[in-house]
C-alpha cells in the first residue's frame, strides 16, 4: 500500500466517523477498510438506548464489505478523537478476513500508531479450531 493510499484510507475514516451515530457515549468512530483490489468500505458506530446492541464502526465496515462481495482486505484505518485500538470483538471479527492486515490507529491529531491485526490479537479462534464437516454449502 502507498503512502496516497494510507492517506486516503485515512480521510475516508475520518470523513466517515462525523457519521456515527452515538447520542449515549459521544464517541464517534469511524472505520475505513482496504479491500486487497483497492476498494475502501467504510463504517461507523450505531449506538443504541439498548445499549448492548450498540455495533462498533469497524464491525459495520466489515459487515458492509461482506455485503458488498468484498472479504480480503489489506489495512483498516480506525479514527477517533483518542486515536483508540479496535475492541476484542471487532479484533476477532478482522481477523475472520485478513490476520496479517494493517491497522492504523487516528486520533483527533493525526495518526497515533500503525500496527497490524496479528500483533493485536495473536491467537484468535480459527476455522481451524472447529471440527467435524466444513467449509461447504452456501455460506461459503
Ligand atoms: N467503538 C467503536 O466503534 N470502535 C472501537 O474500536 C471502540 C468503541 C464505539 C462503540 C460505542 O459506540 C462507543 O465507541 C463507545 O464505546
Amino acid at each position: 500500500m502507498t503512502a496516497a493510499d494510507l492517506d486516503r484510507l485515512i480521510a475516508a475514516a475520518c470523513a466517515v466517523r462525523l457519521k456515527a451515530y452515538a447520542p449515549f457515549s459521544q464517541f464517534l468512530v469511524g472505520a475505513a477498510l482496504q479491500t486487497v483490489d483497492g476498494e475502501i468500505i467504510v463504517g461507523c458506530n450505531v449506538e443504541n438506548v439498548s445499549y448492548g446492541l450498540t455495533i462498533c464502526a469497524e464491525r459495520v465496515a466489515v459487515g458492509t464489505a461482506v455485503a458488498a462481495g468484498k472479504r480480503e482486505f489489506a489495512a483498516i484505518a480506525v479514527a477517533s478523537s483518542t486515536g483508540c485500538t479496535p475492541c476484542g470483538a471487532c479484533r476477532q471479527v478482522l481477523a475472520e478476513f485478513g490476520r496479517d492486515m494493517v491497522v492504523v490507529l487516528v486520533g483527533s491529531g493525526g495518526v497515533v500508531e500503525q500496527t497490524t491485526l496479528d500483533r493485536l490479537l495473536p491467537e484468535p479462534f480459527t476455522f481451524d479450531d472447529l471440527d467435524g464437516p466444513r467449509g461447504a454449502g452456501p455460506g461459503r
